[in-house]
C-alpha cells in the first residue's frame, strides 16, 4: 500500500521508516504542506497523511478527489484545517490522531507555574545580573482556584495533574468526563469566569469557540486573571486581550498558539520580516509568555502521531473503517 506523507520533518523520519517497514508501506515523503503547488506529488495514491499547515478547503478537496484521493489522515488532534464536510461530499474520508494528552497537559501546567512565579521577568533580570526581588513576588497554587474549560482528554489530564498542587479546580465542558469526578467541580461558564484565578482553555476551534475570549467574556473574569491557551490561537480575540493586558484586567498570559501562526511557527524566520503586529506587540509585555506551538512536541507524542496516522490509513483501506474517523456532523 502506498501513502504520500506531507509536512514531514526530520525528527519524524525514523518513526515513519520503522512504521512503514512494519506495516509494509511504500512511502513518499514531502516536507512541504499539501496545497495546489504540491498536489502533483500525489500520483495514483488514495491515501494521504498531513499535519496542521495543509489547509484543505473545498477547492483543494475537489482537486484531491478528482485525482483519486480517498483517505486523509492528519497527524494532529485538531482538524480545524480540514473542511470535513466538503471532504465527505467529495467522497474523501478523514481521520485525526489521538496521541496521549500528557505532553500538552504537562506544558500547560509549566506555563501556569511560570506565570504565577513571574519567571519571564526573573529570567530577563538574571541575564543582566539584576538579582533584585522587587516585583517578582508570586502566588502559590494552593491558595488559588484554577478553571479548566474543556474536559476532553487534555483538559482532564491537566486536572488530574493539578490535584497534586492543592488548588481548587473548577471546570466547564459540553459533556462531563467521569475521569474528573471528585477532583473538579463542574460549573457554568459564567461561574468559572467569575471564580477562577487562572483559566486554561482546552477546546477545539469551532464556530462556537472562535474568539470566545473577547471584551464581553473578559469582563466576566476576575481582575488580574491569568489565562493560558495551548489549544488554538483563534479562541482569543487578540485585540481585546491586548487591551485587557494594558488595563491590568489580565494579570498574566501564556500562549503556545497564536491566531494566524501558520506561516510563522515552526519556521526559522531570523532574517525575515514577520508581518504580525499583534504578536510583536504582545510579546514585549513582561507578564506575557509566547511559545511557538510546542506543547505537543514530545518524543512520545511524535511517535504516536506518525504511527496512528499510518494505522488509520491502513485501516481505511483494508477494513473500510477507522476508529479515528471524523464525520462532518462531529
Ligand atoms: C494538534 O495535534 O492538534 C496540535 O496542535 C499539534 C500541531 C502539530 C498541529
Amino acid at each position: 500500500m502506498k501513502i504520500v506523507a506531507f509536512e514531514t520533518r526530520n525528527d519524524e523520519m525514523a518513526v515513519f521508516a520503522k512504521a512503514a517497514r512494519e506495516m509494509n508501506l511504500e512511502m513518499i515523503y514531502i516536507d512541504r504542506p499539501l496545497d495546489s503547488c504540491t498536489l502533483h506529488y500525489i500520483k495514483d495514491c488514495p491515501s494521504i497523511s498531513i499535519i496542521g499547515k495543509s489547509v484543505l478547503d473545498e477547492s483543494l478537496l475537489a482537486q484531491l478527489s478528482q485525482i483519486g484521493v480517498r483517505f486523509i489522515s492528519t497527524r494532529s488532534v485538531g482538524y480545524d484545517h480540514i473542511d470535513v464536510k466538503a471532504a465527505n461530499a467529495h467522497g474523501i474520508r478523514v481521520s485525526n490522531t489521538h496521541y496521549g494528552p500528557d505532553g500538552v497537559a504537562d506544558y500547560t501546567i509549566m506555563l501556569v507555574l511560570m506565570l504565577l512565579r513571574k519567571y519571564k521577568q526573573a529570567m530577563w533580570r538574571s541575564n543582566v545580573n539584576d538579582y533584585s526581588l522587587v516585583g517578582l513576588q508570586g502566588r502559590e497554587m494552593r491558595s488559588l482556584t484554577i478553571g479548566i474549560i474543556g474536559t476532553g482528554s487534555i483538559g482532564a489530564s491537566v486536572i488530574q495533574k493539578l490535584t497534586g498542587f492543592g488548588c481548587k479546580i473548577i471546570a466547564h465542558s459540553n459533556s462531563e468526563n467521569p475521569l474528573i469526578n471528585g477532583i473538579a467541580e463542574y460549573v457554568t461558564l459564567d461561574e468559572l469566569y467569575r471564580r477562577a484565578d487562572v483559566i486554561s482553555f482546552h477546546l477545539p476551534l469551532t464556530e462556537k469557540t472562535f474568539h470566545m475570549v473577547n471584551k464581553a467574556s473578559l469582563q466576566k473574569m476576575k481582575s488580574g486573571v491569568i489565562l493560558v491557551n495551548c489549544s488554538r490561537g483563534e479562541l482569543m480575540n487578540i485585540a481585546d486581550v491586548i487591551e485587557a493586558i494594558e488595563m491590568s484586567k489580565i494579570g498574566a498570559l501564556g500562549l503556545d498558539v497564536f491566531e494566524n501562526e501558520k506561516d510563522i511557527y515552526h519556521h526559522d524566520l531570523r532574517t525575515n520580516i514577520i508581518r504580525n503586529r499583534e504578536m510583536a506587540y504582545i510579546r514585549q509585555f513582561p507578564n506575557v509568555i509566547l511559545t511557538q506551538h510546542i506543547a505537543f512536541y514530545t518524543h512520545e507524542a511524535v511517535q504516536n502521531m506518525v504511527v496512528s496516522s499510518l494505522r488509520s490509513l491502513v485501516s481505511f483501506v483494508e477494513k473500510g473503517e477507522c476508529e479515528n474517523e471524523i464525520h462532518s456532523s462531529n
